[in-house]
């Protein structure tokens, strides 16, 4: 499949995990996301201060740009040349994640993110709300000047199934019940939605057939199901340090992930009644973390969650299987084992 030797080295090893990985996968659109960012810069400027310095913070602490750098893959291994309306869409896909993690941290009570203290904790509750929204209809405005109605189309169907995604998920709150197949729909409308979007518009902007637009979709898709699928792991097992995020914030919130929903239908009598009582209980401490943690290994929750993650991975590779080679496809084949592999 790596068929051209120039391609920068983005290889399925055990190296897929961390900041110099996504750097490998990034370098073939590397020029284009530089100019992501410059507009996103020149788009956040705004007369009001408390507007530049929310949304800077939050954006300017970082992030690793997975739906941007989607999208520009997508385009290029379509055939597009790149730059122009990509870059616009891309940046303004970045805009509408920016939003749902503004809002998400309210909504999750989270401190922390991006290794920074999130947007909530520093100017409150309904700062944050609000430049949500700022951000939302900012991307908006982004959209519309490309003049395309697709483009709108798409995303407006987008914004709204994520908005239903994190409605879903606030009903899910503190039921250890949940199935997994609400667990599914919940993470295909919150989180892999935008992926499928990305990909998929990458394509429309390349002017791809309709066959070609529906693989792509259908990669972005199983992308975003394995990311998210990944970060419910890495929720419960790795550091802030690692993340940027809270640890152990899925349990504080009393969020039901795969980890736990596949522990409780697999787990003994006991181990069951310890998570039940952990996702309904309003006392989450540390150490009740770590047993959780201790009896979601035990009963195979995080290794099922992995396999699965890795599964969808592989579905998503596969979906690329009659584009052309080029360096934008491997790089896209790269993201799909980053997305499994991430250490963040
Ligand atoms: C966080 O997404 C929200 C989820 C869907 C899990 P990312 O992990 O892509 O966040 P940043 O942009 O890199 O911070
Ligand atoms: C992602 O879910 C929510 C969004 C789609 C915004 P999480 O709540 O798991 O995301 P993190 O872990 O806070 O980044
Ligand atoms: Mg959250
Ligand atoms: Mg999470």
């Amino acid at each position: 499949m790596n068929q051209t030797a120039t391609t920068p080295a983005p290889a399925t090893t055990a190296a897929a995990s961390g900041p110099a990985a996504l750097a490998a996968i990034t370098t073939v659109v590397a020029a284009e996301l530089a100019a992501v960012d410059l507009s996103i810069s020149e788009q956040l400027r705004c007369d009001i201060a408390l507007i530049n310095d929310v949304s800077a913070h939050l954006i300017g602490s970082g992030g690793k740009r997975l739906r941007p750098l989607t999208l520009l893959l997508s385009a290029r291994a379509c055939g597009a040349a790149g730059g122009g309306d990509s870059v616009t869409l891309a940046a303004a896909i970045e805009f509408i994640h920016s939003a749902t993690l503004l809002h998400d941290d309210v909504v999750d009570t989270s401190d922390l993110r991006r290794g920074n203290p999130t947007a909530n904790r520093v100017w409150g509750n309904p700062a944050s709300v609000l430049i949500g929204d700022f951000l939302y209809s900012r991307a908006v405005e982004m959209m519309a000047s490309l003049g395309r109605m697709r483009v709108i189309s798409v995303m407006a169907g987008t914004t709204n199934t994520i908005a239903v995604g994190e409605v879903l998920q606030l009903q899910n709150s503190g039921r250890a019940a949940v199935s997994e197949a609400r667990y599914f729909q919940t993470i295909h409308h919150k989180t892999a939605k935008l992926f499928e979007s990305a990909a998929l518009l990458g394509a429309v902007l390349a002017g791809a057939s309709a066959a070609t637009e529906h693989a792509l979709a259908s990669y972005g898709r199983r992308l975003g199901v394995a990311f998210q699928l990944v970060d419910d792991v890495l929720d419960y097992a790795a550091p802030s340090a690692q993340t940027g995020k809270n640890h152990g914030n899925d349990l504080a919130e009393g969020k039901p992930t795969l980890p736990l929903i596949h522990a409780l239908a697999h787990g003994g009598r006991r181990q069951r009644k310890l998570l039940t009582e952990a996702m309904a209980g309003h006392q989450r401490t540390p150490q009740l973390l770590s047993e959780v943690a201790r009896v979601i290994e035990s009963a195979g929750g995080f290794a099922y969650t992995a396999g699965r993650a890795a599964e969808q991975a592989q579905q998503a590779k596969d979906a690329l299987a009659g584009l052309p080679p080029s360096a934008a496809k491997d790089a896209l084949l790269a993201l799909a084992d980053f997305a499994v592999a991430r250490e963040y």
